[in-house]
């Protein structure tokens, strides 16, 4: 399997590989519970905030990586405003994901983020599908998959339990001949910003 190269920059935020100074960073964020609403873990602790940091620092470790959890940060602050990866599933296929704390929301980062694991994963890793599942409700999230040229593929009812109950989630998928084609059309590469911040 191919390697990512890192960091990467998309026209206004840096995304890297995460490092244990990054401990207050993913607190700040994944103990909010507006951040964890739609998903199936936290608000974190501080104790399960270090699991969680010791789990993606080993998993960094790993030959061949499978697991790009990353941090996502403002160049010119240097803080660490969320985090995003990208996941080998199977063969081909990488699932994509994304959260960001809430002050950062609105200013189409995530979008930007989404565009740059997908390239990302078509261009280096060879995906042959970037995926990604979505809990019905989080009407935000599914905003950028659709932003992104992801198509809907199917719901998935009772997908998983967590947090006391059962979430139904919608599958998207990016297959790569989208993708190449979006993007000989001209849609815009979070590597092609020519603004004075990209
Ligand atoms: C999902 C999340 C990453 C979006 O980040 P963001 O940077 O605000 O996203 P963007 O600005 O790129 O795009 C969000 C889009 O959804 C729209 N949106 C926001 N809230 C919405 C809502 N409740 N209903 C419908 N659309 C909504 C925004 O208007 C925007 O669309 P636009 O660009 O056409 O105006 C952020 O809300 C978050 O971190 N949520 C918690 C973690 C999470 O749920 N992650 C996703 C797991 S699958």
């Amino acid at each position: 399997m191919r390697r990512l190269t890192l960091p990467r920059r998309t026209p206004r935020l840096v995304l890297r590989d995460f490092t244990p100074e990054d401990f207050d960073g993913i607190l700040a964020y994944s103990s909010d519970p507006r951040v964890t609403r739609h998903l199936f873990f936290g608000p974190r602790d501080a104790d399960s905030t270090a699991d969680y940091l010791e789990s993606l620092l080993e998993s960094q470790r790993e030959t061949p990586r499978t697991r790009f959890e990353l941090a996502v940060v403002e160049p010119d602050t240097r803080r660490v405003i969320g985090a995003c990866d990208l996941s080998r599933i199977e063969r081909g296929v990488f699932d994509l994901g994304y959260m960001l704390g809430t002050a950062h929301w609105g200013r189409g980062y995530a979008t930007e983020i989404a565009r740059a694991l997908a390239e990302a994963a078509f261009l280096e890793l060879r995906a042959a599908r970037v995926i990604s599942t979505v809990d019905v409700n989080n009407r935000a999230s599914i905003h950028v998959l659709e932003k992104l040229g992801m198509r809907w593929e199917a719901v998935y009812r009772k997908h998983r339990r967590a947090k006391n109950r059962w979430w139904d989630c919608h599958l998207y998928v990016l297959p790569r001949e989208v993708w190449e084609a979006e993007r000989a059309r001209g849609a815009p590469s979070p590597y092609e910003d020519s603004s004075p911040a990209g």
